[in-house]
């Protein structure tokens, strides 16, 4: 796929290869990877991302919304597949169809969904709400009466049982204790125990012990990104960051005292200054609030000023470069770099939420093997 504009995403497949690889080994032989490919991948790309963590040790997928794991399928994907979010019951035949597996968690759910199964099997994922409040049955009342349901039905395949971490990113472990142990209590009480049960997110599976389970759902470390600022020190292999966005300068001229800048006209020039015009704006996902922050052109820092613009913004250049000069916003560039944990910072919230935002119409660029470009993802021009 081609892609005609100078503003793109370049994706490291390399990187994504190597946080698996050393994930794997970083776990006991009977823990498998469950590699968590929801939001497109994080805004990576999920075909890519998912053949790459197939590749490398993980041996299963997940996403959150059925739609994302049928885009998988529709791709060639074989891989045993979860939706970790809630699924419609009148969608339960769908998902058995193309071996899709769905999370459960309500009674009267199993029971409307048995109703779109007719001679059809779906393989079901219990959830347990140990503490995040988000889906799952909270007492062990209720996991045994959804667990009766899904063992007496023929409809449905119990595979697996799972909960999810509210604090496994943080120093303090009091609440992750509570969870792990109600979780395990959880299993200890169920009457079949089935093939995966599994709790860890990339914190829990970086940081803690494993053994008792026998699969991990590893996200955000597989992006090369750290669950949180605060785990950073304690990681025990190197994360390498697979995503970084670039761009291309369009217009360069000097403004001199007095000259303003965008929008609003909020910046003015306090004597003869560069300017450099980048094609990329907040309808990419580089949001207004980044006015200020730096990008790498030409071996300099330079920061975007006056507002961000749907589709363009400007920077202040130390010197003047030639139109088409690379400026990189995230990622490499020479000796400098910008991570994502400085946008992240910049915009007070979470790495997660940087690359998730980073919007369609940015196309990405897969590399592999080094710089090979293996192939490159532009939903606009696909449609
Ligand atoms: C249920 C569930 N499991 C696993 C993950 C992966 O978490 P992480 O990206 O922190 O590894 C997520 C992500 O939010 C999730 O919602």
């Amino acid at each position: 796929m081609a892609f005609y504009r100078d503003t793109w995403v370049e994706v490291d497949l390399d990187a994504i290869s190597e946080n698996v690889g050393n994930m794997r080994q970083l776990l006991p032989e009977h823990t498998q990877i469950i590699a968590v490919v929801k939001a497109n991948a994080y805004g990576h790309g999920a075909e890519y991302v998912a053949k790459t963590a197939l590749a490398s040790g993980a041996s299963a997928l997940a996403v959150a919304f059925l739609d994302e794991a049928l885009a998988l399928r529709k791709k060639g994907i074989t891989a045993p597949i979860l939706v970790l979010g809630a699924a419609r019951p009148e969608d339960a035949g769908v998902a058995a169809e193309e071996n899709i597996s769905l999370t459960v968690f309500q009674k009267d759910w199993l029971e409307e969904a048995g109703r779109y199964l007719t001679g059809r099997k779906l393989s079901v994922h219990l959830k347990c709400d140990t503490g995040m409040g988000r889906i799952g049955v909270r007492t062990l009342q209720e996991l045994k009466e959804v667990e009766k349901i899904v063992n007496q039905q023929s409809c449905f395949y119990f595979e697996g049982i799972f909960t999810h971490f509210a604090t496994a990113d943080e120093i303090d472990t009091t609440l992750y204790e509570k969870q792990y142990s109600q979780f395990q209590d959880m299993v200890l009480n169920l009457e079949h125990r089935p093939p995966y049960v599994h709790c860890a997110n990339s914190a829990a599976a970086l940081r803690f012990d494993q053994s008792p389970f026998n699969a991990v759902r590893f996200g955000i470390a597989m992006y090369g990104l750290s669950p949180s600022p605060a785990i950073k020190p304690v990681l025990p292999f190197p994360l390498k960051e697979a995503f970084s966005l670039h761009t291309k300068v369009t217009h360069v001229k000097q403004i001199h005292a007095g000259d303003t800048v965008s929008y609003g006209a909020t910046y003015q020039a306090s004597g003869d200054e560069w300017i450099a015009t980048l094609p990329i704006g907040y309808a990419d996902g580089w949001i207004r609030r980044l006015s200020g922050q730096e990008v790498i052109i030409d071996g300099e820092r330079a920061p975007i000023v006056g507002r961000i613009c749907m589709d363009q913004c400007m920077v202040k250049l130390a010197r003047p470069v030639a139109v088409g000069t690379k400026a990189t916003l995230i990622g490499k560039q020479g000796d400098l770099s910008i991570p994502v944990d400085e946008i992240a910072e910049k915009l007070e919230t979470i790495n997660y939420e940087v690359t998730c935002s980073i919007s369609s119409r940015v196309p990405r660029i897969f590399l592999k093997n080094g710089n090979d470009v293996a192939d490159v993802s532009n939903p606009v021009l696909e449609g």
